[in-house]
């Protein structure tokens, strides 16, 4: 079956284009990624996807007069390449309205927190300041609203007593790498619908043992332990 065409939109390091980039690798994965933009000339990111072969383009939005026609050269070049679905992955533009309804279904967002908690910057250092003993990472479709819309996959980390912002933001982005890719398996499967703007997932499953949601069944087959090990009955 064709793959599912991406396109991802970075402004940095690009941790997770280059998760997406490792799970677009397997066989069976049912997505490819076929244009890499930042926004930014110098995205550490923009590297890994050279690397891979996949065509790069650097859209710097300082050279537009305003938001709406650095937007329109995003759609076009997105487009032009035939992309079906935008992952932002580090992304740091708020995008407007116009540009969200282009893409209404079609644009999907990672954020470091557990959503709708600590939408926004900074959320490691809140979750600490607050004093939060959860946190985790969120990859949901992309609304108006900054860090809102239909969630499609999370995944939960516990906060350790002797977190810094650093080591809680390294454990997440551990679990960003594993969910962002779980999500475009999952949409690229046809297993996400936004029903009254909320996911309905089908056949969901999670590939290990953290607690990583959709999974498949509220309770694992008889006897099992981890509800993630949960196969079909
Ligand atoms: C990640 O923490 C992501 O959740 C947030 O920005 C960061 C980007 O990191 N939106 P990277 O560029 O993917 O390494």
């Amino acid at each position: 079956m064709a793959k599912l065409k991406l396109g991802v939109l970075i402004s940095g390091r690009g941790s997770n284009l280059k998760a997406l980039i490792d799970a677009c690798k397997g066989d069976d994965f049912p997505a490819e990624i076929v244009l890499v933009i930042a926004n930014l000339p110098g995205a550490g990111g923009l590297g890994y996807a050279e690397e891979a072969g996949i065509p790069v383009q650097v859209i710097h939005h300082r050279d537009f007069p305003d938001r709406e026609r650095f937007e329109d050269e995003l759609h076009q070049s997105l487009k032009r390449a035939g992309v079906e679905l935008v992952c932002l992955a580090g992304f740091m533009r708020l995008l407007t309205e116009n540009f969200v309804n282009r893409w209404w279904d079609r644009l999907i967002n990672i954020h470091p927190s557990l959503l709708p908690a600590f939408r926004g910057l900074h959320t490691h250092e809140r979750v600490l300041e607050y004093g939060a003993r959860f946190t985790g990472c969120t990859v949901h479709f992309v609304r108006p609203a900054m860090d809102d819309g239909p969630i499609i996959a999370q995944a939960v980390v516990p906060v350790a007593l002797d977190d810094d912002a650093e080591s809680l933001a390294e454990r997440v982005l551990r679990e960003e790498h594993t969910i962002y890719a779980l999500a475009v398996r999952m949409i690229a499967e046809s297993r996400v619908r936004v029903v009254q703007d909320r996911v309905v997932a089908q056949g969901a499953s999670a590939p290990r043992g953290a607690l990583i949601s959709p999974i498949l069944h509220r309770h694992g087959p008889r006897g099992s332990r981890n509800p993630h090990d949960a196969k079909a009955r």
